[in-house]
């Protein structure tokens, strides 16, 4: 499909169907490109995203992160991640602790037993849904144990952002009976939770006991700020990273020499995750307001604008990256590793879960291989998330010789 930059409208069925040939056209003009109908500029090229994302202190975030919150007007919910500047920095710093390297890296042997024991039941079977049966409920049970929710109701959870993030074609943001009914049997639970730690706060755990604990310059959380974070930090925690996960067996499924690599060196299965994720970024933009003004890729940014930051297009930025539209695990192996990309954003809002994404990811990704070994795509059934927010596959089946007891497991 030939396209030009004016035909991009990141709510038209076609772009949130097949975005690729836009980004390819908006990148051609080498430069922001403004889009009326929204008083927005789509940032496509790869220095101007991360440009723009290092202008934190000319952007309010209190209006929103997400192209729903900023461009349709959807509500914001009250998050550290909607706290500008100093306030940003100090909640986020709440909880930051857990999101290091070294925080990380003190929950892998659990990570690594919580995969295992979610990968071995499937084995026998001979065939899974690497999103839906694997990937997906590694993270949402870790995002859930984080978060300290009973075991029981992470599923039941997972269930209701499904719905709430579910888009019929065409459909433009949050706004199905189905959507609305979800999110509000969501926030209903989380306030029930909320409600019984504060009875009980003796309750809390892990990532909700540092927020519900924490006093930052004199001020504690609200019900309904407590209620936002838990929410927010369920969605970033459990739905990109399965997506990569799922999106790598995809790829290394359509690339048979990259897949032979993986399985004959499985130490290369977080380079393969790196590059699904530059290849095919399930975050693929977020949104930002301007607060005052500033100049772009030579284009004048005005106060009251806003701004597309769209990681899928400046990951695939032809200036920026060798044969940009080849899959090839190689650009992260070995001294590839330290390739900086637009995976995990930039700036003072980088993204807080990038080391566990990436260590889970590996995790999951060489877990699977290693106890499958070579496998085979049931391409009929995979699926891709629709609508101008997530990207990425949400059902990818294979098929494998059945394994009793598992293979390296
Ligand atoms: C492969 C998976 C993931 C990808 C591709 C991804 C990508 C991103 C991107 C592009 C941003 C925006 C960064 C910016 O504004 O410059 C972001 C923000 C964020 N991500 Fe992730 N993310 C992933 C996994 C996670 C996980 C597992 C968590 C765990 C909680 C997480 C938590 C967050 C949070 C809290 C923010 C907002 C940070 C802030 O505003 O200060 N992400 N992520």
């Amino acid at each position: 499909m030939i396209v030009r930059p004016d035909d991009y409208d990141p709510y038209s069925h076609a772009a949130m169907a097949d975005p690729e040939p836009f980004y390819a056209a908006l990148r051609e003009t080498g430069a922001p490109h403004y889009l009326p109908q929204y008083d927005a500029w789509a940032i496509t090229c790869f220095d101007d995203v991360t440009r723009a994302s290092l202008r934190a202190h000319a952007l309010d975030f209190t209006r929103g992160q997400t192209p729903g919150q900023v461009l349709l007007g959807e509500p914001v919910p009250a998050t550290f991640m909607t706290l500008n500047q100093e306030a940003h920095r100090r909640w986020r710093n709440v909880l930051a602790p857990y999101y290091t390297p070294a925080g990380v890296a003190a929950e892998e042997a659990r990570l690594t037993e919580l995969s295992r024991s979610i990968l071995a039941p499937l084995l026998a079977q001979g065939r899974m849904d690497v999103f839906g049966d694997f990937a997906n409920r590694v993270m949402v049970f870790n995002a859930g144990y984080n978060l300290g929710f009973p075991e029981q109701d992470a599923i039941w959870v997972r269930e209701r952002i499904d719905d709430m993030m579910h888009r019929e074609p065409g459909q433009v943001g949050m706004v199905s009976a189905r959507n609305q009914e979800a999110a509000g049997a969501l926030f209903g639970y989380l306030h029930q939770f909320v409600g019984g730690l504060r009875a009980e706060p003796g309750r809390a755990l892990r990532h909700t006991k540092a927020l519900i604990e924490a006093e930052v310059d004199g001020q504690r959380l609200s019900d309904e700020e407590m209620v936002s974070n838990l929410f927010s930090l369920l969605v970033t925690g459990s739905e990109t990273t399965p997506m990569a996960v799922a999106g790598t067996i995809y790829y290394l499924a359509r690339h048979p020499d990259q897949k032979r690599r993986v399985l004959a060196d499985p130490g290369l299965a977080g380079a393969a995750f790196r590059e699904t994720l530059r290849f095919d970024q399930p975050t693929n933009m977020l949104a930002r307001y301007v607060h005052s003004d500033f100049e772009l890729g030579g284009r004048q940014i005005r106060a009251g604008q806003r701004l597309l930051l769209i990681y899928a297009a400046a990951n695939r930025d032809e200036t920026r990256f060798e044969r940009a539209h080849d899959y090839d695990l190689g650009r992260y192996a070995g001294n590839g590793a330290i390739v900086r990309d637009a995976s995990f954003g930039a700036g003072a809002h980088f993204c807080l879960g990038m080391h566990l994404a990436l260590t889970a990811g590996t995790i999951m990704v060489r877990q699977l291989l290693e106890a499958v070994g070579d496998f085979e795509l049931i391409e009929a059934g995979c699926r891709r998330a629709y609508g101008e927010f997530l990207a990425g596959f949400t059902q990818v089946p294979i098929q494998f010789q059945p394994i009793d007891g598992g293979r390296g497991q």
